[in-house]
């Protein structure tokens, strides 16, 4: 499916498959990866069936999600659009922007999320509450 959501698209991750040596993923910043990285973190340890994570926006940061195991799903929205995503395929991940509001659930006990992101953590550059990110694309409700 093609992303139509602003400000995300898919990242195709070179591959060397090495027989039954495995498989070598790589991504490279400012080829694969269309900006500097400063941070990574990853996500693991789904136990409970229902947990959800997510629900928010940045308004700056830029960001690289892959599951490189298990599978997940996620819902991008930037305001105006939104769509549904599978990731389970640790080859194609997906580019999250600025100012895209986003949500993880549904993911395998064996889901591995790695994310690349563009900076430092920074709380101030969250936008946590759904009506404030409406409001911060230009999309709120006036009252
Ligand atoms: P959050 O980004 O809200 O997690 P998710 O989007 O996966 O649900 O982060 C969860 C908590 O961890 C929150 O209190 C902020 C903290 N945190 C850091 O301190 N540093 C980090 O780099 C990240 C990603 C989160």
């Amino acid at each position: 499916m093609e992303i139509t959501v602003r400000n995300c698209k898919r990242i195709k991750v070179k591959q060397i498959v090495d027989e039954k040596d495995g498989i070598l993923s790589i991504v490279e910043c400012m080829n694969e990866i269309p900006f500097k990285i400063n941070r990574s973190f990853w996500i693991s340890g789904f136990e409970y069936p229902k947990a959800k994570r997510g629900f928010h926006a940045h308004k700056k940061l830029e960001q690289a999600i892959f599951c490189i195991s298990g599978s997940f799903k996620m819902m991008i929205d930037d305001g105006e659009t939104k769509q549904h995503l599978i990731l389970n395929n640790p080859n194609l991940g997906v580019y999250i922007g600025p100012q895209v509001w986003h949500t993880m659930f549904e993911f395998s006990t064996d889901c591995i999320i790695v994310v690349l992101a563009s900076d430092y953590y920074c709380e101030s550059d969250y936008i946590r509450n759904y009506n404030d990110f409406l409001h911060y694309v230009g999309r709120g409700k006036k009252i």
